[in-house]
């Protein structure tokens, strides 16, 4: 038969091994072990300030834990499925180790209360080391982009070639993506960092504790208001996982451009070799398979983002054990984005830019056309007039297979009298990008000041 349950008291027979496989979480949960510890050693020793404890009980729970510390990161624990969870792995250890006193720790505490925090404090660590991991890519962003400040690069909308623009600008708008991101993660973090120890199972608790000496010890920001609240309370998981799909979603538009310049239609990139694979059949291929894992991988993290919603919704007040299902979606989560924005640093600090092709279809595809209407709009024509105008010397010119710039002056004043010599100067590509010096714009200066700005906001 097996051991009787911590909570068996008033059960008779045993849990059918079906159950029991089918309700444990210490398979997964297991990874929530040192927040675990580190929580009920504060819990103890508040409980120890609080004179609910003395000192010495407080010591031998706090050391017998630091034990059990020990033996998992040996890989001498042995982690037991009908202990159920981390929770009840552990505590079950330190009795074993330390005799009835280690039964005193779960005073004024419930595993409701319990799971919350070390889920707290867990995706507490693991947000610093996304924000870390996107600092490093943005940093990267802004290394690129100073290195192509003069590249020119055909400008899409609706993925058709718009007006030119340099390819630092065109990089910088996913620094900006990620920095968002960033801050989006210092602003969930906020919500992350409360204590929920202290609500016991639902409603508090009759013992003296003191969550705000605990929430300290633990560097948590805040301590709950509402006991029933703090025990039920997801959004932090959730907001979490929807911050981490918003990067997978940035990463995803990222590959999926990476993709399209490396065809070789495209060629404005060349693969590095390090994240890139081949083809076991055609000799030729490199692929970008690297960006189309992380493409895939995006519908992964947003799957985990809705499985918590609909986890949530619909739960009545307070803890209810459907919620030992958010931990996997958060760990797979927080997998894949770290390693994502690892693989997207390292692909593109290593990408090689190749600014011929790109300004070999800058010249092409007509982007130099709304410089023409804006000159003519400048010289009085109303601006839908210019806009008309601008069409037909575009049709005139492909028709001859040439660029507007390639037109004599006396073909351009058959479409307007107002168009004289200093025209040309204007339908320089590299002019109309110079000149785009409105905030924020393509411009050199706009650019130069987002590098400045992304610079100092990393520091
Ligand atoms: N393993 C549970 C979870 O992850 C811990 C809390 C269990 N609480 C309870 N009252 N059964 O949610």
């Amino acid at each position: 038969m097996a051991e009787k349950k911590m909570w068996g008291g008033r059960f008779a027979e045993g849990t059918a091994a079906s159950m029991e496989a089918y309700s444990e979480s210490v398979s997964f949960d297991w990874q929530l072990y040192a927040e675990d510890i580190r929580g009920s050693q504060a819990h103890a020793r508040v409980l120890a300030q609080q004179g609910f404890l003395t000192d010495d009980e407080a010591k031998q729970i706090c050391d017998g834990l630091d034990t059990v510390k020990a033996e998992i990161e040996a890989g001498d624990f042995q982690w037991k499925t009908e202990h159920e969870d981390v929770h009840m792995n552990i505590e079950s250890r330190l009795t074993e180790i330390i005799g009835a006193v280690g039964g005193k720790l779960h005073t004024a505490r419930s595993r409701n209360d319990q799971v919350a925090l070390d889920f707290r404090l867990h995706v507490s660590a693991r947000l610093d080391a996304w924000q870390e991991a996107l600092a490093s890519l943005i940093e990267t962003y802004v290394a690129r982009a100073e290195e192509h400040v003069e590249t020119l690069l055909p400008g899409c909308t609706h993925f058709q070639p718009a007006q030119p623009v340099s390819l630092a600008h065109h990089l910088l708008a996913y620094a900006q993506m990620f920095k968002r991101d960033h801050e989006r993660v210092t602003d969930c973090l906020k919500r992350v960092r409360v204590m929920p120890l202290g609500a016991a199972a639902l409603a508090g608790t009759t013992h003296p504790v003191n969550p705000q000496a605990v929430a300290d010890e633990l560097g948590m920001e805040a301590i709950f208001a509402n006991s029933m609240d703090a025990v039920s309370d997801r959004d932090f998981v959730l907001e979490a996982v929807f911050a981490g799909s918003l990067v997978m979603t940035h990463l995803s538009r990222m590959c999926e451009e990476i993709i399209v310049w490396a065809n070789p239609n495209f060629g404005y990139v060349k693969l590095p070799d390090q994240y890139s694979t081949g083809s076991s059949i055609m000799p030729q291929k490199k692929n970008p398979d690297s960006c189309e894992i992380m493409r895939g991988k995006t519908g992964r993290v947003v799957g985990s983002l809705m499985g918590l919603l609909v986890l949530v919704k619909g739960l009545p007040m307070t803890y209810n054990r459907d919620m030992q299902e958010d931990k996997e979606p958060f760990f797979d989560a927080d997998k894949t984005v770290v390693s994502s924005l690892g693989i997207m640093t390292g692909l593109l600090e290593q990408i090689e830019f190749v600014p011929e092709k790109m300004l070999s279809t800058v010249t092409r595809g007509f982007l130099n056309a709304t410089e023409l209407a804006d000159y003519l709009a400048a010289k009085g024509i109303p601006f839908r007039d210019a806009h008309h105008i601008t069409g037909a010397a575009v049709a005139f010119a492909e028709g001859k297979g040439v660029g507007l710039e390639d037109l004599t002056l006396d073909e351009m004043k058959t479409f307007s009298s107002e168009i004289e010599d200093d025209v040309f100067t204007i339908l320089d590509y590299k002019v109309s990008v110079e000149r785009r010096t409105s905030p924020g714009g393509t411009g050199p200066a706009s650019v130069a000041k987002q590098i400045t700005d992304l610079k100092a906001w990393l520091s």
